[in-house]
């Protein structure tokens, strides 16, 4: 199922659609003093790329790929993911009501089936995945309910619901679209093959990790350029299109730094 992240693929033709203008999409008219949307990208990614931002280059996603990483970090590391994860998805419902075009609520709406459900990937909702691999790392149900989650953990959820909840549409998806979803296949892709390689895991057990290296996942980054191209074209709109991206990538960086508890 899941292809290496790391092959660009032709546009699907569910984000080729949504490159065109959506039915009630705002006419765009950038004012004095903000930069184009080329430019503002260019910018973010060159951010999210610093050393202490880049998760393809974190410790952890190094150890697993060199095959330093326990197995008791590898699960304690994925348990975290889904204790900020899970919330954060369910937060998607509140992004998909606010926002206000046709076409990104689209994407935000595929996002939550698969997560909830492994709509597009044809596997199962996100969260049960992560069981399985946990389970065959050597973490049982009852190992999972002793772990708490950690003020890593915390801050990345806390920041995923301020962002959702009280910033505007475009920042929101700056942060959640564009600097946390749209790394996630390079990042995946590097933690699969460090698993592939020396760890004993089935095809079963790798699914959570592959399923973020996948295409589908690539999908779910598409939306945050399209949002800024209508909604960051002020200065004062693309300063916080800066922070939003800086701060996420910031906060889930540092939340990789989990793994150092187990
Ligand atoms: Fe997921």
């Amino acid at each position: 199922m899941a292809k290496k992240a790391a092959k660009k693929k032709a546009p699907s033709k569910k984000s080729a659609k949504r490159t065109a203008p959506a039915r009630n999409a705002p006419t765009i008219v950038r004012a004095v003093g903000a930069v184009s949307t080329e430019e503002l990208t260019q910018e973010l990614d060159a951010i999210i790329h610093q050393k202490a931002r880049d998760r393809t280059k974190h410790p952890f996603v190094q150890a697993v790929l060199a095959g330093k990483a326990t197995n008791n970090q590898i699960a304690g590391w994925l348990h975290q993911f889904a204790l900020w994860a899970d919330p954060s998805n369910k937060l998607f419902g509140v992004m998909w009501a606010r926002c206000p075009d046709d076409d990104l609520r689209q994407g935000i709406l595929e996002n939550m089936l698969e997560e909830e459900y492994g709509e597009f990937s044809k596997t199962a909702g996100h969260m049960r995945l992560i069981d399985k691999t946990l389970v065959e790392l050597g973490w049982s149900k009852k190992k999972q309910e002793a772990d708490e989650i950690k003020p890593e953990s915390c801050l990345q959820k806390h920041w995923i619901e301020v962002v959702i909840r009280n910033r505007p549409i475009v920042e929101s998806l700056a942060a959640t679209s564009f600097t946390a979803e749209r790394m996630n296949p390079f990042v995946f892709a590097l933690l699969e093959k460090g698993l592939r390689k020396h760890y004993r895991l089935t095809e079963d057990g790798l699914r959570s990790v592959s399923v973020h290296a996948s295409h589908v996942e690539e999908e779910h980054g598409s939306l945050g350029p399209i949002a800024m191209r209508r909604y960051a074209t002020t200065k004062q709109a693309q300063d916080g299109v800066r922070f939003a991206v800086t701060h996420t990538a910031d906060v889930y960086y540092n939340q990789y730094n989990v793994w150092n508890y187990y």
